[in-house]
């Protein structure tokens, strides 16, 4: 039997105490500038930043992204964060649910957080990998006692590759995808954990009627570096160092995958400052998603830690808006960056 809480409870330890972000590679968001306007003739208390997304109003476009479950601390972790959810209106995607696959009783460590937050969007996750193993209608009996609005599947063969224990077959898995796709009666989003999805896998599902994807690309926490320090083999650790930097940088997915039509865009990997969400947002991504800064966050100040960063990234976007002259997310996005570098 596979041990998935521990896996969990290892990968929240060591990304609240070691220093597993990017050193070379950037989210390439610092290649983008505002276009300022000094003159907005707008009032800053006109300005709207709240967004619609899967039938919920948010207060703004913000994520708390697939992180926790089934671990030690996951109840907990999931109590803190659907409640901070709730109370700022924004979306919480759960970790991957499967803990729950493996053993139904840590179904109630998720379940707890649509009590929590019957006011918010809340989404499932899973691993590509593991449709391999679980099927369809196993799967959605999960979700619907969870009570989920969306799925997240995540494609991570980068990850599970550098794990000791990690899934290893990937062969099947796009027609699972479909499969699920077909299956489930809630939206899929597909995303990636931090090495950035390719545009042709983007691409590829979107055929298969799939319309939001989190391009979670690299430039925040590389997971490489996270499987490293797990690692007790010297050969596998060495390995896993070679991928320390490897991936497709946010932006750069972001300002190529903005030119597909008929798909939303969830912007995440090292969405790690109020400035860097905006520009995102402001690249045309639906949501800005974000992950290990909020841990860090948790592991140094507590929940307050949390709070007082999400409420200066929804600050920063309103003040951002008021200084490229909009008053509404339409018209700030596609319209207020310029690439400088
Ligand atoms: C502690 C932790 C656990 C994570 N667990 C999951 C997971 O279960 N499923 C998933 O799709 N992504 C998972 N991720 C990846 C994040 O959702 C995100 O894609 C990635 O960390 C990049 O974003 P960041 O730079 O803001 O951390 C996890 C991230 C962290 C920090």
């Amino acid at each position: 039997m596979v041990n998935t809480p521990k896996r969990k409870a290892e990968h929240l330890k060591i990304i609240s105490n070691s220093n597993v972000n990017f050193d070379q590679k950037t989210t390439g968001f610092e290649n983008y500038q505002f276009i300022h306007n000094s003159l907005p003739e707008i009032n800053f208390d006109d300005i709207d930043i709240s967004e619609e997304f899967l039938g919920y109003k948010l207060s703004f476009p913000f994520l708390i992204n697939s992180m926790t479950g089934g671990e030690k601390n996951g109840e907990e972790l999931n109590r803190v964060l659907s409640k901070i959810a709730n109370d700022e209106e924004i979306a919480f995607a759960l970790g991957s649910i499967r803990p729950c696959l493996e053993n139904s009783k840590t179904i109630k460590s998720y379940a707890i957080t649509r009590q929590i937050a019957p006011d918010t969007p809340i989404l499932g996750n899973i691993g590509a990998a593991q449709l391999l193993t679980y099927p369809a209608e196993i799967i959605r009996n999960v979700l619907n006692e969870i009570d989920v609005n969306g799925l997240c599947i995540h494609l991570n063969p980068l990850q599970e590759v550098l794990q000791p224990e990690g899934d290893k077959n990937f062969s099947g898995v796009t027609g699972k995808i479909k499969t699920l796709a077909e299956y489930l009666d809630i939206p899929i989003i597909i995303k990636e954990v931090g090495f950035g999805l390719p545009i042709q896998n983007i691409q590829d599902l979107k055929s298969f009627g799939i319309k939001w994807f989190d391009v979670s690309g690299a430039g925040g926490t590389s997971w490489a570096k996270v499987e490293r320090h797990r690692n007790d083999n010297l050969i596998n650790k060495k390995v896993a160092e070679e991928f320390a930097e490897f991936g497709l940088p946010t932006a750069e997915i972001i300002s190529q995958a903005i030119n597909i039509k008929d798909i939303n865009l969830i912007a995440s990997g090292g969405i790690n400052s109020g400035i860097t969400f905006a520009k995102a947002i402001a690249m045309g991504a639906r949501l800005g998603g974000v992950a290990g800064i909020l841990i860090q966050s948790w592991n140094k100040d507590g929940v307050s830690g949390i709070q007082n960063l999400i409420k200066i990234y929804k600050k920063t976007l309103k003040i951002c808006l008021l200084i490229t002259g909009k008053e509404k997310l339409d018209d700030f996005r596609n319209t207020t960056l310029k690439k400088i570098k």
